[in-house]
């Protein structure tokens, strides 16, 4: 007989194991206008807590942090010397958006000394600026939720690529969206491209605003992260996982139920 599989864990008892962060999560991220779910907040500054305990130091990036919903939580996994650094337009709904931004961070135990506010296009950005930003140091995580064309994602994938550091990881908003289905085209070129990397895990969607992120790592990081991650998040994986043809890949999800067959 089959063992019944445990309960998976609802968004709010979602944990990244880093107290500042999980604090925020409970009494702060919900406040912040944003378009992350908590849910992938909570594995993504899970993957930071993993990366320390790794040993994998560096920056965190995000290309379109917007007014720093997801922003705050990744800083509050910073470690001591590490910053984060927030690119975006800066101009969308109006130009107020950047002070609203510098506030929630504000508020939310985010210090000046901390982030590194830059107001530019990610489209027209080199590796080399964006490296010079962070003091030459390669990032450990980079969240990409800019503008959601082919094009300019697979500018922001050659971009973070290139300013990673080889144990760092990638994560993708708005995968498999019912607004944006090219994106995925994008992907599976950057991945044809770049044989070097892989898709890590895929965090399922919380609503349809808070959808899907794909995580990407190296290649030879890849059981090092799925391992620690199975530990973590044992409660919340689909039991069928991605199939990326021929790799396969982690499915976290708040619903890990599969279909009923008699
Ligand atoms: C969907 S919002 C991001 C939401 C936020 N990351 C969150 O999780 O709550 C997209 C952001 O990307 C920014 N953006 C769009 N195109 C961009 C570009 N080419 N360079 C930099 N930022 C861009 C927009 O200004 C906007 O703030």
């Amino acid at each position: 007989m089959s063992e019944a599989l445990p309960a998976p864990l609802t968004s709010e008892q979602m944990r990244s194991g880093i107290p500042a962060v999980d604090r925020y999560l409970d009494t702060g991220y919900a406040t912040v206008p944003g378009m992350s779910s908590r849910f992938a907040a909570a594995v993504c500054c899970g993957l930071l807590r993993i990366q320390h305990e790794l040993e994998v130091a560096g920056p965190v990036v995000e290309i379109g942090p917007f007014e720093g919903r997801f922003f705050i939580a990744l800083a509050h996994a910073l470690q001591k010397g590490e910053i984060a650094l927030g690119i975006d337009l800066f101009d969308w709904p109006n130009p107020e958006v950047k002070d609203r931004f510098e506030a929630n961070c504000a508020k939310h135990g985010v210090p000046a000394e901390r982030r590194i506010v830059w107001k530019a296009d990610s489209r027209t950005m080199t590796p080399a600026e964006l490296l010079a930003k962070l003091g030459g140091k390669p990032a450990r995580f980079i969240h990409i939720d800019g503008e959601h064309s082919r094009a300019a994602l697979t500018k922001d994938l050659e971009l973070a690529t290139a300013a990673l550091s080889p144990e760092g990881i990638i994560v993708l908003d708005d995968m498999l969206h019912p607004g944006y289905p090219t994106l995925m085209v994008a992907v599976q070129d950057y991945l044809g491209r770049h044989p070097e990397m892989c898709v890590l895990c895929i965090i399922d969607r919380e609503t349809v605003v808070a959808a899907t992120k794909f995580v990407l790592c190296r290649t030879e990081w890849f059981k090092r992260y799925e391992e620690k991650l199975l530990e973590a998040y044992k409660a919340n994986v689909w039991p069928l996982g991605a199939d990326f043809e021929p790799h396969w890949c982690l499915v976290l999800s708040l619903d890990t139920r599969l279909a009923k067959i008699t």
